[in-house]
């Protein structure tokens, strides 16, 4: 979506917010029904929109110490995302480096370690193989090309951003991504969005995401984050 077109979408959601009217249409609309059930739809906008782009998946605040970590799997990939002791924090597909097991089954915590359940090869929390179990087994195992594969990640915003199918070499530039950043609307939408408070937060996320698209969290994270009560900063 083009620059001048997404400020003008956010200037009408803070002007309905001043006035205190709303966007309804003059008349009832339809949709075609088939925008929310065609599959290949569906399949586009996961590989494009939630795999290849930067995407929201939490807040810093949830992974504000070492060890902090939180498991995701709202872009369809199970993602493990870790603050390491060295203060750095990462993003891992939550995927063991034997035979795939997620290595890690909660949400959220905090670990120095992580051991798969399924044969106990155990990761530190920088993502580095660090034990293997009757190791005698893997005499001639590289254990460096078994670390958890890293994913690019970026805090901006107080937010964590990911690319959850990016490719080894791939690289995360949330900057260029929103293009012209956060930075205009620190007088508007954020402040905008503290006036709402915790019971409209959620509503007036959602139109922002379904006006602004995928430069905007998912709804469902944003509903989870207002859940726990979470807001953008620390
Ligand atoms: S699959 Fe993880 S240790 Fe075997």
């Amino acid at each position: 979506m083009e620059l001048t077109r997404q400020r003008e979408l956010l200037e009408r959601i803070i002007g309905f917010q001043n006035s205190g009217s709303d966007p309804m249409a003059d008349a009832v609309m339809t949709q075609p029904a088939d925008r929310y059930v065609r599959a290949d739809h569906f399949q586009r906008e996961q590989s494009v929109l939630f795999s290849s782009l930067p995407l929201v998946v939490g807040a810093s605040d949830d992974v504000r110490s070492p060890g902090d970590f939180f498991a995701d799997d709202l872009s369809g990939r199970p993602l493990l995302i870790v603050r390491g002791d060295d203060g750095v924090l990462r993003g891992f597909h939550n995927s063991c480096g034997h035979r795939g097991a997620s290595v890690e089954s909660r949400d959220t915590g905090c670990s120095r370690r992580f051991t798969c359940p399924y044969h106990a090869w155990s990761y530190d929390n920088l993502g580095v193989l660090v034990s293997i179990p009757n190791d005698d087994g893997f005499a001639d195992l590289d254990r460096s090309t078994r670390s958890l594969v890293e994913l690019p990640v970026e805090e901006r915003h107080g937010l964590v951003w990911a690319v959850p199918n990016a490719g080894p070499n791939e690289t995360i530039d949330v900057g260029s991504f929103l293009g012209w950043g956060f930075a205009p609307f620190t007088g508007g939408v954020l402040s905008y969005i503290d006036m709402v408070g915790t019971k409209d937060f959620v509503a007036e996320c959602e139109k922002l995401a379904q006006e602004c698209g995928p430069r905007f969290a998912p709804p469902a994270l944003l509903r989870d984050m207002a859940a726990k009560g979470k807001g953008f900063y620390q």
